[in-house]
């Protein structure tokens, strides 16, 4: 590694970064537009790229995340772009959509509807890693749907800026996966999500009530509403209330209510069918 990241390296080290050699080998690459890989090949910075580094390393080390100092988050194999007022994605969804490509991949139909878009991470997977698809992709916040239509520019998915409880009546009946990592966390959780959390992620992609299931409640009624008969739900959830999420998915109607963990083994989304 440069001499620059290594140094960046110790400094992130004394402030308790979790992860100080590979942030700093990003940041320090961000600065020089080089690949990671080829930082190897770097010998010295100039005195105005070391001064950016400092400035990156001091937001860093005051809690902004990593992925809205680089404006990049990846996501399986996308690379999107993020920054204050969209949620950055989390790795534990993929898991998600690795199952639900599965499932689609034995569908001779495959509409497929996201609620809770966001970034666009999870259709954005969708639309690479499996052909034959029809996208929807549903957002409620102004800010995040900016990203969302950056993000999809260009991939074919429709983009619907609204509310997921009365989006797309017109596929009501006749959608084969709706997917969601809806707002989950309990509100009393609130004061012991990390501060980098709390500060950087828009609330309204965060919270959702007392026991973190109000969005997941409708989410449940959305999915009863667009799904065809046989079609499939999968929503993410917190790991503190899984049990809830399978009760919540058999009292809106759903059948095979399923859970599932996430790489972690941590209880992370549920699956279900249209009956
Ligand atoms: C946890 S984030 C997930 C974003 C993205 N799907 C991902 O996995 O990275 C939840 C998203 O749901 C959006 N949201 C919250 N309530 C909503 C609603 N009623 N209708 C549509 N979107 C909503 C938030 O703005 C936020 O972007």
């Amino acid at each position: 590694m440069s001499e620059a990241a290594f140094e960046l390296a110790g400094r992130l080290t004394r402030s308790g970064s979790p992860s100080p050699g590979p942030e700093a080998r990003i940041i320090v690459a961000h600065v020089l537009g080089v690949e990671v890989p080829r930082l190897i090949a770097v010998d010295d910075v100039t005195a105005e790229q070391q001064r950016f580094i400092d400035e990156l390393a001091e937001r860093r080390m005051a809690g902004e995340p990593l992925q809205h100092l680089t404006g990049v988050a990846y996501f399986r194999h996308e690379e999107l772009v993020v920054g204050p007022g969209v949620f950055i994605p989390r790795p534990e969804t993929e898991v998600m959509v690795g199952w639900a490509l599965q499932r689609l991949a034995e569908r001779d139909t495959r509409r497929v509807v996201e609620l809770c878009a966001g970034s666009g991470a999870i259709s954005a997977a969708l639309a690479t890693e499996l052909g034959g698809l029809e996208l929807h992709a549903v957002e409620v916040d102004p800010e995040a749907f900016a990203y969302l239509e950056r993000n999809l520019e260009g991939r074919g998915v429709d983009l619907v800026r609204g509310d997921m409880a009365t989006a797309l009546p017109e596929l009501d009946g006749t959608v084969d996966l709706v997917i969601v990592n809806p707002p989950y966390v309990p509100e009393g959780l609130r004061p012991f999500l990390p501060s980098d959390v709390v500060e950087h992620d828009p609330a309204l992609a965060l919270f959702s009530g007392e026991d973190g299931l109000d969005a997941i409640k409708v989410v449940a009624a959305v999915a009863m509403r667009l799904l065809a008969p046989g079609g499939i739900l999968a929503t993410e959830h917190d790991d503190s209330h899984q049990p809830g999420v399978v009760e919540t998915l058999r009292a809106a109607g759903l059948d095979q209510v399923e859970p599932h963990a996430d790489l972690t083994g941590r209880p992370r989304f549920v699956t279900a069918v249209r009956p």
